[in-house]
């Protein structure tokens, strides 16, 4: 694997599942891998799992990890030929190319604006730094996806299905906040890989990017169609359409122990509690949100191992 900015970049995505559950029976068995090898993350955004799942799947490898919360960091400039004297001290150009001389994989979160659409599509922050630096570069969630999540969700459906093709819900929530889209436009990418039913619903307004959702039957009846899920995935997002608004915030989306039937529950947390998904859920055994964080190291583990593997 030459870089993980999107799910494309997975050639095959049961096979890597079948490798990411050996890595889990023995995560140490490739610690000679990463060795004087170092990861540098950059978080333009906050984060709790993805940092410290990244960082222990590093170090599972043997890896160095260096970090660095970019705020703190000098004010960058990304647009080509700007006269910059204003208040962007360090353009892209260089910092790609100067971190890449400290960095043997370059790791980038950052979210989307929500103000701008053309501008996040286009990618600007991550595209900047597979464009300059000179190492392979990792999508820790970009403005339009997060590839390391996606492939989380798809190694627990995997664990913990009961069946063959299982039914699977990705089924919006509300939230006092706007949120990105990307989480979801990743799961739904993902989905469309895997050998399940999947299936989404959301009120009017919340339609995803249609380039990504297209064949992905969609329902406004979000009771209709959780009916007999095996897995229902749950995220809130903003509006594709009216870009980065809140268009409802409709208690009666959240999910409840009665809506979830004996369904599984997922979400890639963060989440608000009794927003989101009342306790009832989350606290039961129905609940996988805490095997999916776990499974955030070893889907960051298997992409570091496969990029190690080209150096
Ligand atoms: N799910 C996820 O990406 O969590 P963090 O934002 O805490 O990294």
């Amino acid at each position: 694997m030459k870089k993980y900015t999107e799910i494309s970049d997975i050639d095959n995505v049961s096979k890597i599942i079948e490798e990411v559950i050996q890595l889990k029976k023995d995560p140490f068995q490739y610690s000679a891998l990463g060795k004087h090898k170092t990861l540098v993350m950059l978080f333009f955004n906050s984060s709790l799992r993805t940092r410290l799942s990244t960082e222990k799947a590093a170090k599972n490898l043997g890896m160095e990890v260096m970090i660095l919360n970019v705020n703190d960091a000098w004010n960058l400039e990304f647009e080509d030929g700007t006269i910059m004297n204003m208040d962007k001290a360090e353009h892209i150009k260089d910092a790609a190319q100067v971190i890449s001389q400290y960095a043997d994989v370059i790791a980038v979160r950052a979210f989307p604006t929500l103000k701008n659409k053309e501008k996040d599509e286009s990618e600007y922050v991550l595209n900047s730094f597979t464009k300059y630096a000179s190492v392979p570069v990792i999508n820790m969630e970009s403005a339009v996806a997060h590839p390391l999540q996606a492939l989380t969700d798809a190694i627990t459906i995997e664990e913990h299905k009961a069946k063959e093709r299982p039914k699977v819900v990705l089924s919006w929530a509300p939230h006092p906040k706007a949120l990105p889209q990307a989480v979801a436009n990743s799961f739904v990418e993902m989905m469309q890989k895997l050998d399940v039913d999947f299936s989404m619903t959301h009120p009017k307004g919340y339609e995803l990017n249609p380039d990504i959702t297209k064949g992905v039957p969609i329902s406004n009846d979000q009771e209709a169609a959780l009916k007999d899920a095996d897995f229902v995935y749950v995220k809130n997002w903003s509006s594709y359409k009216d870009y980065g608004t809140i268009l409802s915030q409709d208690t009666c989306w959240m999910t409840t122990k009665e809506k979830l039937g004996d369904a599984k529950f997922m979400h890639c947390l963060p989440v608000r509690r009794n927003v989101v998904v009342e306790d009832a859920v989350l606290d039961s055994e129905q609940s996988l949100v805490i095997q999916e964080a776990n499974n955030r190291t070893y889907a960051a583990q298997v992409v570091l191992k496969r990029i190690l593997e080209q150096l």
